[in-house]
């Protein structure tokens, strides 16, 4: 039976029969049966429409038919490892190095960003010699055991945090401790790191790396504040370790002024690692390394080979080069600035709109760059009580109305923007008249239930 004949209940009963449960699905009370998709737009079994808000790996746009084209090209040539001298890896490095600042020359590719923060974490350890980890609370880095480790938003729910790992508070100006009233709050949460830094020497500890997703993204789309990154990148290279971008969300054009989002931290910042995926392949398996050369050279002096049967195949190669293709051709950059303001300011307006209503939570604040935006929804302004149910509500309600958007946070409050760049100025537009409508009946809702309260 052809899959998308199948019924969703039957397909659901399937799913639950053969696939564990772990693996988990987005509206778990409802879940979504999706058989088609394009640019922006995803389809269900019923030929419904959905405005994709949420997908940072369709980069360029679901099913790009330029990015298809270059995968079925090659798959029609040749797709073997890269033990054999190819074009196409040579090609895709060169261009990848013309987006980066000259020192991060060196590049290795593969299937995922998990593979790509273990090898950053592997490079970082021969590099330095050390073995130890400083990383932001809340933090995501991968699904591997190493990366396991090294993920406050995982380990916290599992055996805990390892002798070996060190965490910081996330430079948060909303809600962590130093906040937008703050003088400099860059220095402040950077000498949050210092203190972590020392006291892990204190207990004769090494520092590998410092490992940060450039916006850091579970963490609840948070903004670092500019300069943040250099002073960190201080600390750590003192303490003998070096600076590690996790750019797998973030990176590749979304924040619009830039073409990375390690850059909104000023010319002058440089990691000493870059790690991509998600958005580099549009959905096709490819990830990349990127690196210094002193940095790379450690790693080869061990003599041992790296060798990733998939990963920098000539297929991922067309595929990496179509997707910086159609990033140049469709102007994606400019159009993720333009498009993203344009968002913000509509969000803008829905705070200025909903004035706090009892305990509804509304839309406070926004925080965005590009087409990287988080809404954080909150119970009161003077506690900033993450409005965690309502925001759950918020998100059902958008899909019933056709709207796909997830939370995301420590306290799942989060709205988060993450969509295809190809999002236009229109479906900013209607989105926000959704979430328009559904805040305010959720508004005379809580109001009539507190006249009936009164009256009882
Ligand atoms: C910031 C970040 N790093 C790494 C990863 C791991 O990437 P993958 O799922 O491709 O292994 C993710 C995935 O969600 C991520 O969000």
């Amino acid at each position: 039976m052809a899959a998308d004949q199948r019924s969703k209940a039957d397909t659901l009963a399937l799913r639950q029969r053969l696939i564990s449960s772990s693996c988990r699905l987005f509206f778990p009370e409802d879940p979504v049966k999706i058989v088609r998709a394009q640019g922006q737009y995803m389809y269900d079994e019923q030929g419904a429409e959905y405005i994709d808000c949420i997908n940072n790996v369709a980069h360029v746009g679901h099913c790009h038919p330029l990015v298809v084209r270059a995968a079925h090209e090659q798959n029609q040539v040749l797709n073997t490892n890269s033990r054999y001298l190819h074009d196409n890896i040579v090609d895709y490095a060169q261009r990848l190095s013309e987006t980066l600042p000259e020192p991060l020359c060196v590049f290795y590719f593969l299937n995922s960003g998990s593979e790509a923060n273990d090898l950053a974490l592997r490079l970082a350890r021969h590099y330095t010699g050390h073995q130890d980890v400083v990383v932001l609370d809340h933090a995501y880095h991968g699904h591997l055991s190493s990366l396991i480790d090294i993920s406050p938003y995982k380990f916290r729910n599992l055996d805990g945090q390892k002798e070996w790992v060190h965490v910081a508070p996330l430079p948060d100006t909303y809600r962590g401790p130093y906040r937008e009233d703050h003088p400099n709050p860059a220095v402040a949460y950077a000498n949050e790191v210092k203190h972590v830094v020392s006291s892990a020497q204190e207990k004769g500890r090494k520092i590998a790396a410092f490992f940060a997703e450039s916006l850091p993204s579970v963490g609840g789309q948070i903004i670092p504040p500019a300069g943040y990154f250099s002073q960190v990148a201080e600390h750590i290279h003192k303490a003998g370790g070096v600076f590690v971008a996790d750019e797998i969300q973030v990176g590749f054009g979304r924040v619009g002024k830039h073409f990375w989002a390690f850059q909104l931290q000023g010319k002058d910042f440089v990691p000493d690692i870059v790690t991509m995926g998600k958005s580099i392949g549009n959905g096709h398996p490819v990830a990349c390394v990127a690196t210094t050369q002193p940095v790379a050279r450690a790693f080869e002096a061990t003599g041992v080979e790296y060798f990733n049967t998939f990963g920098g195949s000539p297929v991922s190669c067309a595929v990496g080069l179509a997707v910086l293709n159609v990033l140049e051709k469709e102007q994606l950059q400019a159009h993720a600035t333009s498009v993203g303001s344009f968002l913000m300011e509509l969000l803008r307006q829905q705070k200025i709109k909903h004035p706090i209503v009892g305990d509804v939570s509304l839309p406070r604040r926004h925080r965005g760059v590009g087409l990287f935006i988080g809404v954080d929804l909150i119970k009161d302004e003077a506690t900033r009580t993450p409005a965690t149910e309502e925001a759950a509500y918020l998100v059902s309600r958008l899909k019933e109305n056709y709207v796909l958007l997830s939370t995301d946070g420590p306290g799942r409050n989060i709205l988060k923007f993450k969509p295809p760049m190809c999002f236009s100025l229109d479906n900013a537009r209607q989105v926000v008249a959704k979430l328009d409508a559904i805040l305010t009946d959720m508004e005379e809702k809580v109001r009539s239930c507190e006249t009936l309260r009164l009256q009882l």
